[in-house]
């Protein structure tokens, strides 16, 4: 782990375990991790079906309450859900109803802000995707990516300091997920949100983060966080690079050890 002594990162986590009690059965699913993660950076976590990111996920947001250790945000206990941290989940959460210009405004809605006041927000996220001309479509007249694409600006959409992607490409074919991984990554070097993603994929993982958390098989833990030290945008020039072929190595021979690759 990266120990970063004296300064506060965004997310602190300090002993974060979740044990899943049932009456007689008890699922250890995640834990005991610590991780420091700062402004701005892109962390991504990569492990195992069933190793407890998703629980991870639902504890940084507020949503699942933790059987040990603490986290922090900007130093603030987690202790509920928070409104400035931006969630998508792999299921995307479009409402039928409305079009995708009204779906996004929904977000701001939730939190008490006026729409109208965002219209250029809007506009310009829906465009940042690539889904303007499509504003006063539903939800069903667009492809998979797109709506994931809209999900995605509906997370984004209240400027939130961080947000917690858990495999939010996991159901799209490769080439779409390839298009909308370069979205992600032209969001990200423009607004610097601080990132948590949750892939399976190593691939997606080396190209979009300033960090890989590699976590063993349930119960999760962080076995090894390694910084990938390559330019951005990692365009295809960088994919190619011998250095990109050697984080996917490495990686590779973690899962490996794992009894897993
Ligand atoms: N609400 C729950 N009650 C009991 N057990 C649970 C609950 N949620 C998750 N688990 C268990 O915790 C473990 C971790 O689940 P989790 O969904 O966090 O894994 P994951 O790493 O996100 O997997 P995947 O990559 O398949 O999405 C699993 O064994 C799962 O069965
Ligand atoms: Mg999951």
């Amino acid at each position: 782990m990266t120990a970063i002594i004296g300064r506060m990162g965004a997310l602190d986590l300090s002993g974060v375990t979740k044990v899943f009690d049932s009456g007689e059965d008890q699922v250890h699913a995640f834990g005991p991790a610590d991780l420091s993660i700062m402004s701005g950076e892109f962390v991504s976590l990569l492990g195992p079906s069933g190793c407890g990111k998703s629980t991870l996920m639902l504890m940084i947001a507020g949503l699942l309450p933790l059987t040990a250790g603490s986290i922090t945000f900007h130093g603030e206990p987690v202790t509920g859900p928070r409104t400035d941290i931006g969630i998508m989940f792999q299921d995307n959460t479009l409402v039928p109803w409305r079009d995708i210009y009204g779906n996004v405004a929904l977000q701001l809605e939730l939190r008490g802000i006026d729409p109208e006041k965002r219209r250029d927000r809007i506009s310009g996220l829906l465009k940042s995707v690539r889904l303007d001309g499509f504003e006063h479509r539903y939800p069903h007249e667009l492809s998979g990516g797109m709506q994931q694409r809209a999900a995605f600006c509906q997370t984004m959409v209240h400027e939130p300091s961080t947000v917690l992607l858990d495999e939010p490409l996991g159901k799209l074919d490769a080439m779409t997920r390839e298009s909308i991984r370069g979205d992600l990554q032209a969001l990200w070097m423009e607004q610097k949100p601080t990132v948590i993603f949750v892939t399976h994929s190593i691939e997606e993982a080396v190209q979009l983060s300033s960090r890989v958390c590699v976590v063993t098989p349930r119960p999760g833990r962080i076995d090894r966080i390694i910084d990938v030290d390559l330019p951005w945008p990692r365009d295809h020039a960088v994919k190619r690079s011998a250095a990109f072929a050697d984080y996917i190595r490495e990686i590779q021979e973690v899962f490996h050890g794992f009894g897993i690759l």
